[in-house]
């Protein structure tokens, strides 16, 4: 490193002590001109985000509150009520946990629970399964288990290692909403499962989802173990510290309120309103530099931790989800956006990252660093040097190659990983999607387009169904993809009817076969019933 950028670097090192938290943005090209243009935009954004704090509609399409930071310092809520709620349902999970870890809450045959499968997608599974695979140890109270999808091998793999073991398995169902399919789908195979060995689903299931959804009725209607809240002003990508996370964490054996509390002192730092002692606000200045406020760059996500590894798949939802959107507040088309990439380094070395540095000039990498690599004593492995003193060579080592090669980075350095340094994760990039929607304009809590492809999804369930009813309707007939589609009066969508009939051929489960009369002919395939 030469007397440049050592000064640059002592210049730009932004350090919390209380956070464990080392913020380096001296490996991004800016000049100090850029920054101070930033700092009179910022200007303009903390008096909105302490509106959105103090509970303005931050969601005008669902005309919503947006206030997962109440959930850190619940007496920062904007009415007494909230404030109760929040610290009763922390209370509650507490309590709930215990009871579990202490064998008084029991299942159906009177065993202890010793698992606990999450059924969720999004942000009902993502945050979750990240931190709980951060702090995870081979003394956890808990093992658990996420089902995520609705792909019925991807379920298999889960249930099979389940199977026999449901006795003392804790079913927590989450849906903000309460009638995400795949979900549903995923609660509905559960249960059957708990049928075939002889169980009843309801005594070892819990619901987290919104006052009077579905899911909500379902368990009210069947008398499920426990029912824990979600409010609707809770985002389901910033929910992680609600009962969407934190029952799942405390039944693993986390201290929720260590993570509660480095998220809560984030928060507190990341208040401050001169932006260059502020790391959120300065990680979101950092994005909008590089990508030219325009989602110009992709982020590669390059933690150098194994427990970190899911970071970069929980922050594609928070950072995509949040900033991907067509229009800007005000209606005009922004098309906005940041791609997010990344496992873990230095795996990740030996896949991806020759062409992060040889490649077309349009990511930029965060680096994370951390500084314990270890609980005891590691050994020298080679060169008097530990793995952990490899690792860390390695980080510096692409870093620098990086540079060479023009690419921005910035490095987040954390002294250790535990609850409390995970919260302050959490938090710290929550509020730099928050900062930075601002500074571009948007609304990073509502997510339009995802909506698209699930009523596309329920229009090509509606024409499986009609084209198998049509089918076993006409037992021992045979029809091509176009036949059926034009007595179905389908025409327009004989390519779905080519893929849903392909499909269902494929699967014993509607009774369909498929015929071809040439080896090589895919569409004069013919289909009927198996008879
Ligand atoms: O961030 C979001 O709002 C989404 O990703 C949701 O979390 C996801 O769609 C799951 O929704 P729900 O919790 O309602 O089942």
């Amino acid at each position: 490193m030469n007397e440049t950028s050592w000064q640059k670097f002592q210049e730009y090192l932004l350090y919390h002590e209380e956070l464990g938290l080392q913020l380096d943005i001296s490996k991004v090209t800016f000049e100090q001109e850029i920054l101070d243009q930033i700092e009179t935009r910022m200007q303009t954004v903390y008096p909105k985000i302490r509106e959105l704090e103090g509970g303005a509609i931050a969601n005008p399409d669902e005309n919503r509150m947006v206030g997962h930071y109440w959930l850190r310092r619940p007496e920062l809520a904007p009415t007494f009520k909230i404030a109760q709620e929040i610290k009763t349902t922390v209370n509650s999970i507490k309590e709930f946990a215990a009871r579990v870890h202490q064998g008084l809450l029991r299942g159906e045959k009177d065993k202890a629970f010793e698992n606990v499968l999450v059924v969720g997608i999004g942000g009902s599974s993502l945050g979750p399964r990240f931190v709980a695979d951060a702090l995870g140890t081979a003394g956890d109270k808990m093992k658990l288990y996420f089902l995520d999808n609705t792909d019925p091998d991807g379920m298999d793999r889960i249930f099979n290692q389940l199977r026999g073991k449901l006795d003392i398995t804790l079913t927590v169902i989450i849906s903000k909403s309460g009638g995400t399919v795949e979900t549903r789908n995923g609660m509905e195979e559960i249960r059957r499962l708990y049928q075939e060995q002889g169980l009843e689903f309801p005594r070892h299931a819990v619901s987290i989802t919104q006052s009077g959804s579905q899911l909500d009725r379902t368990r009210t209607k069947e008398g499920w173990l426990k029912a824990f809240p979600i409010w609707d002003w809770v985002g389901g990508r910033t929910s992680v510290l609600s009962a969407v996370g934190l029952l799942p964490l405390a039944l693993q054996g986390i201290d929720i309120d260590l993570l509660l509390a480095g998220a809560g002192k984030c928060d507190e730092i990341t208040r401050n309103e001169d932006t260059k002692n502020n790391p959120s606000a300065l990680l979101a200045a950092m994005w909008y530099i590089i990508t030219g406020g325009q989602g110009g760059k992709q982020m590669v996500m390059l933690p150098y931790k194994d427990r970190l590894e899911l970071f970069s798949n929980y922050l594609q939802q928070l950072i995509m989800e949040s900033l991907g959107k067509e229009r800007d507040l005000a209606g005009k088309i922004t098309k906005q956006g940041i791609a997010v990439l990344g496992n873990k380094g230095s795996t990740d070395q030996h896949s991806y990252v020759q062409q992060l540095l040889d490649g077309p000039d349009n990511i930029f990498v965060t680096f994370i660093e951390v500084l314990r690599d270890r609980n005891l004593p590691s050994p020298k492995v080679a060169e008097g040097s530990t793995s952990g003193d490899y690792l860390q060579a390695f980080l510096l080592g692409t870093r620098k190659a990086l540079s060479q090669k023009g690419k921005d980075s910035i490095t987040i350095t954390m002294t250790e990983i535990n609850e409390f340094s995970i919260g302050v994760l959490l938090a710290l990039f929550e509020r730099a999607v928050g900062i930075y929607a601002l500074l571009v304009n948007i609304n990073a809590y509502h997510q339009p387009a995802v909506e698209l492809g699930k009523k596309g999804a329920e229009e090509v369930i509606l024409l499986k169904n009609k084209a198998i009813a049509y089918l076993h309707k006409h037992e021992g007939q045979k029809f091509t993809v176009e036949e059926l589609a034009k007595v179905l009066g389908e025409e327009g969508k004989v390519e779905t009817l080519f893929k849903v009939l392909q499909h269902a051929a494929h699967n014993p489960d509607h009774g369909i076969r498929a015929e071809k009369s040439n080896i090589r002919e895919l569409f004069g395939i013919t289909y009927s019933t198996t008879g």
